[in-house]
């Protein structure tokens, strides 16, 4: 299987913000495209995307998982990033025909679509470093799609790192300068401790990953940081927590400490997880601070993490009934 996320269909969607409006959206090849050199996006990283998946069921129908929730978290991105205002009903559209068109190319459980809507500012101003661009580029592409993590469901080894991820602002936005200031923090960890991710826990606040957020579960009870403004709203977490307290789970939404994480996780029974929609939710085997591992449970995997990621994918697979209407059928 190709490496995720580097095979793309033979086409996309597009739509252009300029002179006020957005342009009919057009189905164009998934090529070059052209921005000027000076383009916003290019200089003052006026960017956003999203990351939802398309799943095909038994009966050979398709469908994508919470896309509602994927388009009002690119809009409220792109108007945290003062973007130009994207149009949701647009947006959805345009993600429901590309999807339609390309349903063939759904591949069967367990891979999916991945769907990435992508937002950028095209205007040619290299003077507006304090000034929004007022024209944008919106597109979505289709990545057909295996597992994120290469191993499967193996537990991953964490670094837990003291500094944030991105500006405490910018965490709930889903912006690629995000991304760009976690990279080095993650390359280093694997170097130096063979890390699969780091959990940024920032002033001893356990935080999320640069690619998922975190869970820690303890018997009956999942916590996870509430959410503020510091990190991204993952839409797999709220499914997840949505699925635990339908199973009657205790879901403690507030702060956790690094602290409080160490002392608990290693816990027989304990268990940690990592949510997001290419992630799915994966668990956790080692954390590690200070120079010192500690292994999640005593080092023995528990099966809520399985559990609730199975509760997921019966879902997403149409094997479970749809019951908070999580699903569109394209
Ligand atoms: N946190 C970060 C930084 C992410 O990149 C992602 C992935 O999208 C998530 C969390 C999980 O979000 P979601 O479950 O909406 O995919
Ligand atoms: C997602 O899970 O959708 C993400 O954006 C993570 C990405 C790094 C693949």
């Amino acid at each position: 299987m190709a490496a995720f996320g580097t095979v793309f269909t033979d086409e996309m969607i597009l739509s252009r913000f300029e002179n006020n409006g957005w342009t009919e959206p057009a189905v164009v090849p998934t090529q070059s495209i052209s921005l000027h050199p000076g383009a916003h996006v290019l200089h003052y990283a006026s960017t956003c995307f999203e990351g939802m998946k398309a799943f095909r069921h038994a009966d050979d129908s398709v469908h994508i998982f919470r896309m509602e929730k994927n388009v009002a978290r690119l809009q409220q991105s792109s108007e945290l990033l003062t973007l130009p205002k994207v149009d949701g009903a647009m947006l959805s559209q345009m993600i429901v025909d590309i999807v339609r068109r390309y349903a063939s190319d759904v591949p069967m459980p367990p891979g999916s679509m991945y769907i990435r809507p992508t937002h950028i500012g095209t205007e040619a101003s290299i003077g507006k470093a304090a000034a929004p661009s007022l024209n944008s580029l919106l597109y979505v592409l289709l990545s057909p799609v295996g597992d994120y993590f290469a191993g499967g469901a193996k537990a991953l080894r964490l670094l837990l790192d003291d500094n944030a991820r991105c500006a405490s602002h910018m965490g709930m936005v889903k912006s690629g300068g995000n991304y760009a200031s976690a990279l080095q923090p993650i390359l280093k960890a694997r170097a130096a401790v063979q890390a699969d991710q780091v959990l940024f826990c920032p002033n001893g606040d356990v935080q999320e990953t640069g690619a998922a957020n975190f869970l820690l579960i303890d018997g009956n009870e999942i916590i996870t940081k509430a959410l503020d403004s510091s990190f991204l709203h993952g839409i797999t977490r709220d499914s997840i927590l949505t699925l635990a307290r339908d199973r009657g789970m205790i879901v403690s939404e507030r702060e956790l400490t690094v602290e409080e994480l160490l002392e608990r996780a290693v816990k027989p029974g304990a268990e940690a997880a990592l949510s997001g929609t290419a992630a799915v939710l994966t668990p956790v085997g080692t954390l590690i601070h200070a120079g010192k591992e500690y292994h999640v449970g005593g080092g023995k995997a528990g099966n809520t993490t399985a559990t609730l990621r199975q509760a997921l994918n019966d879902i997403q697979w149409g094997r479970a009934e749809d019951k908070f209407g999580w699903l569109t059928r394209v």
